[in-house]
């Protein structure tokens, strides 16, 4: 390779570097408010039973979410919450103290408490509220 060539494949290779990044950065910026609770495309290809598992609710909830001494089962979801507020409740379970049925969890569960996934991608709350609500017995 002569001296311009290896240049010219210096600066081909930096075009694609720089190409690759500008993709990733552009998939980010398209996650706009507007999706907030909507479509759960683009987000990982992972189910939302398999981010249950991963994330660990079953350590609480149980393997079959049936409940365990230390979290109530989670078949009953669909019968409490919408889609965005069981979102919401994952994102700031505190935020929903006060209620009755929450009182009683307080009491029966004493030993163990809800944790906020505020930090986790929205779209994968999306996800496991999506496969909450579909629980049928
Ligand atoms: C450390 C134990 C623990 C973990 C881990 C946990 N939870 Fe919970 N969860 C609880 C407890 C305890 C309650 C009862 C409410 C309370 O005490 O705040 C609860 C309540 C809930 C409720 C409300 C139930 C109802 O009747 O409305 C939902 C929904 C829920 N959890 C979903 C999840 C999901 C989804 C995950 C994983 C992303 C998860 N939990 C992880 C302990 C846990």
């Amino acid at each position: 390779m002569t001296n311009a060539q290896k240049w010219v494949a210096v600066f081909l290779g930096l075009f694609v570097v720089l190409f690759i990044i500008g993709k990733a950065t552009k998939e980010e910026e398209s996650f706009g408010d507007s999706d907030y609770y909507g479509s759960t495309e683009g987000a990982a290809e992972v189910s939302g039973l398999e981010l249950i598992e991963s994330v660990g609710c079953i350590r609480c909830h149980g393997i079959d979410l049936q409940g365990t001494a230390l979290a109530p089962g989670l078949y009953e979801a669909k019968n409490h919450w919408s889609r965005k507020d069981l979102i919401n409740y994952l994102r700031n379970p505190s935020a929903y103290d006060g209620d009755e049925r929450f009182d009683k969890y307080r009491d029966k569960y004493s030993g163990s408490i809800m944790p906020s996934y505020g930090n986790r991608d929205v779209k994968e709350l999306g996800k496991i509220a999506d496969y909450l609500l579909s629980l049928d017995k």
